[in-house]
């Protein structure tokens, strides 16, 4: 049994790390049996500290068990930091309010990819390539009439990115960099064609061929909300609004879809099938569902006669099972510089489109209520990104269900930045966890005439 674990900077010297950007901190000592054992600490650009266990069962016959990963790093990465602690994150080294501010969703797209900002040349080249790979294959248009009318567009999505390495299997080699590269521009400029007929699917109206004369944004909300019979005018706040949206959503370090993302890449499979393992994995009302799940619960304040106290109230009650959605984070314990980023966002477009939706009032009511109160204060309870996402994505007119697949559509470069880090990486193995079995011990088998 481990009996104690401690570091111990003075300790046997350390050896240096195999990871690019961090460096040896000492030793962590941990005893088992009597019996000590010497693990590297390693720490990080930033000072965070870890220990590194690669050695831990060869040296002692003993694993880790961590479940949800609560402890465990899976990887090192340079692509984003953030601190929960003091509402920090980064992407690439660049705060995230800077990045809102100056670039567009393009440009940070190529930041997390490239890992470098852009100069105007590789800005240009890149924004041509994705205009010219916005359309997908025309065959696969005929999946969309296959699909059930009321399919989640989030279950089109991942099967349409899943298929799209049947239509190009010209770019599917792992190990051939200039293939990856095509198929990160295929996926980058196909996703939110993809998306958009999801919805067209369901409300059925036709299908809107992409226009590569409009920016990545309003195209996309082109092919989302115009009809061929008359002419559609992209609104310019619109567009910057879901512009800034994609980009506080572009990457958020090791989190579920993420490491699935590098989980199923760790196989060598295609990024395609990567990503459509990713989009899956977001789908989730635990992950990327909550900004559906927060506008869900502000439709039943409003059907249930707008008391806004009454559900603050039920919140704070332990055995209610109600907590209010799109407040509080795992990480962020201050504030989600995310929601404070698109909060204002929030504020103008409420005040501009000026049509009432009891809805709109009460998002505002629980904000103002839920800040002011004890409960909430105490806990450090804070609007988080999907509280403002969701009541955004509703003023712009964007069905609920749509709302997963915009994250996803954000999420994108994040989830292929961390691919290719992961592909790059020298120290690169297959993902495979190990367990600790529970199960019954050697049992005889019984035939089936004498069970019973
Ligand atoms: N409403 C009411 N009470 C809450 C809420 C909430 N939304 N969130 C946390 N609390 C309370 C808990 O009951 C707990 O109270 P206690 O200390 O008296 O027991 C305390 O605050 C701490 O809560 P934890 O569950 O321990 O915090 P954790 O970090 O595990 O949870 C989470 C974070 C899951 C996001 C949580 O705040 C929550 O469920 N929020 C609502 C769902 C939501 O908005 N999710 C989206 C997150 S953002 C994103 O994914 C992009």
């Amino acid at each position: 049994m481990p009996s104690s674990t401690q570091t111990s900077p003075s300790a046997p010297a350390a050896p240096a790390p195999p990871w690019p950007g961090t460096r040896a901190d000492g030793m962590a000592g941990l005893e088992i049996g009597g019996t000590r054992h010497e693990l590297p600490v390693i720490v990080g650009t930033e000072g965070e500290r870890a220990i590194d266990i690669a050695k831990l069962r060869s040296q002692t016959g003993l694993i880790t068990l961590d479940e949800g990963y609560v402890n465990t790093g899976s990887t090192t990465s340079a692509i984003t930091f953030l601190d929960g602690e003091q509402g920090i994150l980064r992407y690439r080294g660049y705060p995230i309010e800077v990045l809102a501010e100056k670039c567009d969703f393009v440009e940070v797209a190529y930041l997390l990819i490239y890992g470098q900002l852009p100069t105007t040349e590789e800005l240009h080249a890149f924004r041509s390539s994705l205009s010219h790979h916005t359309m997908i294959h025309e065959d696969m248009r005929s999946f969309y009439g296959a699909f059930p009318r009321d399919a989640h567009p989030m279950a089109i999505a991942g099967s349409v990115v899943g298929a799209l390495s049947t239509f190009y299997q010209d770019s599917l080699d792992v190990r051939d960099p200039r293939q990856v590269e095509v198929s990160v521009h295929r996926l980058l400029a196909k996703l939110p064609t993809i998306a958009a007929y999801s919805h067209k699917k369901s409300c059925g109206q036709p299908l809107m061929y992409p226009r590569n004369d409009l920016s990545y944004c309003e195209n996309f909300l082109h092919m989302l909300f115009a009809v061929p019979c008359e002419e559609y005018r992209v609104d310019p706040d619109f567009t910057e609004a879901l512009d800034t949206l994609l980009i506080v959503h572009a990457d958020h370090e090791q989190n579920c879809s993420t490491s699935t993302v590098r989980m199923v890449g760790s196989s060598d499979a295609n990024l395609f099938a990567s990503i459509s393992a990713g989009i899956s994995a977001l789908w989730g009302p635990l992950h990327g569902g909550a900004n559906q799940a927060c506008v869900e619960m502000l439709e039943r304040i409003v059907a249930d006669g707008g008391d806004v106290k009454k559900y603050v109230d039920l919140a704070k009650k332990k055995d209610s099972g109600f907590r209010l959605m799109g407040f509080g984070h795992r990480v962020y314990k201050n504030y989600d510089p995310r929601a404070k980023l698109i909060k204002s966002i929030c504020d103008k477009l409420l005040a501009k489109i000026a049509r009432h939706d009891p809805l709109f009032d009460i998002a505002q009511q629980l904000e103002e209520v839920a800040l002011a109160d004890d409960y909430f204060i105490e806990r450090k309870l804070y609007p988080n990104v999907d509280f403002y996402s969701g009541v955004i994505y509703r003023a712009m007119g964007i069905p609920v269900q749509m709302f997963t697949v915009l994250f996803a559509m954000g999420r994108l470069p994040g989830w292929i930045a961390h691919w290719i880090e992961m592909h790059q990486s020298p120290t690169k193995k297959i993902c495979r966890p190990r367990q600790v079995y529970s199960g019954e011990n050697l049992r005889e088998f019984v035939p089936i005439n004498q069970r019973g």
